[in-house]
């Protein structure tokens, strides 16, 4: 029987790609200098999409493709994939939710006590070779003890929850309705988060109404001691309002995994130093990648099966 051919849109460890490559037909989209010219070649054919949460599907990928059945996203996160032009279809969508959770939220927390007491400053200050000339580096304020704030209670909202708990931090959340929390704090909207915390952690799926749903006000709610932790998608946050209220001390200090049109970034971001970035590495653990590509295969091959999918979302 000939192969199943999948859109590969881009690039996967290769425990995965080895293991992709021996049930399926790989057309890797991310390789083809002409995408459309490799579209119009190979796009007939296509059943399968596998691509990452960072990377997505687009309607004109979707309409490029007429025999798409299934689109598997390595992530949990599908912000990316056009959900209306896959459902106007029939097409099965499916992510990669819990296995994740635990890896999001450590970061999460270590992003936190790294800005909070400026680790990757006092890295540089005790490798510089003049650590005895500088003298001690500065203090900081204490991470642990503080209000904390989650903005959106999901499954990763909830795992830096209960590390944070370990930290003694009060902690207060927003969702759309109060959940069963061991004495956690219901709060309605981001800017009375804000006002709650000491340290708000971005938590929340990306939807179209969560569009910079931290914004100036909220930034300035936070305050000069204040602190932003974003660990979901960089459309949560008003970068722009961000930039400015970082280098003008309205906001504290800010730490973030996901930024505007990411791989690159706004290179104004280089110039505070008040600011703490890590390159979209949420999930990026052995553990968590290997489970994810699992996930990712096991989705597809249920759909060929015709079997009930694991994780579907659509
Ligand atoms: C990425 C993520 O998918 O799960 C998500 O939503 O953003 C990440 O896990 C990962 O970087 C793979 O590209």
């Amino acid at each position: 029987m000939s192969k199943i051919e999948l859109l590969q849109v881009g690039s996967y460890p290769d425990w995965d790609q080895v293991e992709l490559d021996q049930s399926y037909v790989m057309h890797r989209y991310f390789d083809a200098g002409d995408k459309a010219a490799f579209l119009a070649q190979v796009g007939g054919s296509v059943r399968g999409i596998a691509t990452r949460g960072d990377l997505g599907a687009d309607a004109a990928l979707i309409a490029a493709l007429p025999k798409l059945e299934v689109i598997s996203v390595y992530g949990v996160g599908y912000d990316s994939v056009d959900l209306a032009a896959a459902q106007a279809r029939g097409i099965r969508v499916t992510n990669t939710p819990d296995v994740l959770t635990g890896d999001v939220a450590d970061l999460a927390v270590g992003m936190w006590l790294a800005g909070r007491r400026r680790m990757v400053e006092a890295d540089a200050w005790a490798r510089s070779g003049t650590w005895a000339a500088k003298g001690s580096f500065p203090i900081t304020r204490r991470a642990f003890g503080k209000k904390a704030g989650i903005l959106g209670l999901g499954r990763i909202g909830r795992a830096i929850g209960e590390r944070l708990a370990g930290f003694g931090m009060q902690i207060s959340y927003t969702s759309r309705a109060a959940k069963q929390t061991p004495g956690w704090h219901h709060v309605q909207g981001a800017v009375a988060l804000a006002h709650a915390s000491d340290v708000m952690f971005v938590a929340l799926a990306a939807t179209p109404s969560t569009r910079h749903i931290v914004d100036a006000a909220v930034l300035r709610a936070l305050g000069p001691e204040g602190m932003l932790v974003n660990i979901s998608r960089a459309a949560n946050v008003d970068e722009a309002a961000l930039i400015a209220a970082l280098g003008d001390g309205t906001l504290g200090s800010a730490a973030l995994d996901v930024f505007d049109g990411e791989p690159a970034y706004n290179p104004a971001f280089l110039a505070l130093p008040n600011l703490l970035m890590q390159p979209h590495v949420g999930s990026g653990t052995v553990e968590t990648r290997l489970a994810m590509g699992q996930m990712v295969r096991d989705n597809l091959a249920a759909h060929f099966a015709g079997q009930p999918l694991l994780t579907p979302v659509i």
